[in-house]
């Protein structure tokens, strides 16, 4: 990361509790180790569905919002929201289901092949007609990871041709449907994302405002900055930055914590993702105040995406004090270890002792 500038950054920031709209908690043992980490700051999260094999029912969807409420440290107050897993053979009746349960918040569309778990993703929206109608009548948001997923496509252009070619188009055909572009890294997508209608949104990562993709071979490989959609260029960041600060509702938080042990991360092919549910708060205020704009930090961090998921806003509130903290570098230890976004580096705000989610 770059150097911290001295600045005159407030003592203590005081924000309506956030929530997390993109998060991956994993299942069994890998659950429980990780889903403190998230409950200790946001009360809310939306749960993707990229299990092995993935939820694609909304029974499958509510037998694992049980798990993960039965994951949880004593005394949390955390509410997880589900996603299901769009397939070829997802028919509109289930969306019908999804969309009566109030546990359900939206359906993640995988292009096949794109990312973790995406074996049974979709190869394209040919035939999804039906479904994609189901989702616009019951206002059931689609939330996409998008990127195109073509072999000769190059990794750092997959999420502008995706825009291009399928979303941008498929936002225009269905004149109704509500669209979370997920994850967003790119200056293109945010540009589109700002012009497009009100039921277009996007989330981004605390990575992608805080890191360009020199991060992934800084000194050598770094296994742990690895995500998708990978890292882009300085000018992406600067305008994701702008996106986020800017105060447009439609761009959120969402953290794509994204757990993977460090022997599946450290390989010679490791495994997508970064793993910021430990500092993720702090990790957002840190480029929040980066670019002089904390006081923006509450609407992306906890109105906004309550607002297009049409869930009240958070009454308690959460306080941020100020002073160079490290959060934890690991969580367990050996190979089974998850390392920590931002390991050992320093970060001007910490989330106040106390602070965790309780009912
Ligand atoms: C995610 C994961 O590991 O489940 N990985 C990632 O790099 N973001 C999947 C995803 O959101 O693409
Ligand atoms: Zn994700």
């Amino acid at each position: 990361m770059d150097e911290i500038p001295n600045d005159a950054s407030p003592e203590r920031i005081e924000i309506a509790r956030p929530d997390d709209w993109h998060l991956h908690l994993r299942d069994g043992a890998l659950l429980g180790r990780v889903v403190g980490a998230t409950a200790r700051c946001f009360r809310r999260a939306i749960v993707m569905p990229n299990l092995d094999p993935p939820i694609v029912t909304t029974a499958d969807a509510l037998a694992y919002r049980d798990r993960i409420l039965a994951a949880l440290p004593a005394g949390s107050h955390f509410e997880p929201f589900m996603t299901l897993y769009l397939t070829e053979a997802t028919t509109p009746s289930e969306i019908a289901r999804a969309a009566a349960s109030t546990q359900v918040a939206g359906v993640k569309l995988y292009p096949q092949g794109a990312t973790t778990n995406s074996a049974r993703g979709v190869r394209g929206l040919d035939g999804l007609g039906p479904v994609l109608e189901a989702l616009e009548r019951h206002g059931l948001p689609l939330l996409v990871h998008g990127e195109a997923t073509a072999p000769d496509c190059d990794v750092f252009d997959r999420e502008r041709v995706f825009l291009d070619e399928t979303l941008r188009p498929l936002v225009e055909r269905h004149a109704g449907l509500r669209v979370v572009f997920e994850h967003i890294t790119t200056a293109e997508a945010a540009a589109w994302v700002a012009e497009a209608p009100a039921r277009v949104a996007a989330t981004i990562t605390p990575q992608h405002l805080l890191l360009n993709r020199n991060a992934l071979f800084r000194g050598g490989l770094r296994p742990h900055h690895y995500c998708l959609p990978v890292l882009k260029r300085e000018r992406d960041r600067q305008a994701l930055v702008r996106a986020a600060t800017s105060g447009d509702p439609s761009f959120f938080l969402g953290t794509d914590s994204a757990p993977h042990t460090r022997r599946a991360k450290e390989s010679a092919c490791g495994c997508a993702g970064v793993f910021s549910a430990p500092v993720a708060l702090e990790a957002y205020a840190e480029a929040f105040a980066r670019a002089s704009a904390l006081d923006r930090l509450e609407g992306f961090a906890s109105h906004f995406g309550a607002d297009y998921y049409g869930r009240p806003r958070n009454e308690d509130r959460v306080t941020l004090v100020r002073g160079d903290w490290q959060g934890p570098e690991t969580l367990g230890a050996g190979d089974d270890a998850l390392v920590v976004f931002l390991a050992g580096e320093a970060l001007r705000y910490r989330l106040q002792d106390g602070s965790a989610a309780r009912g």
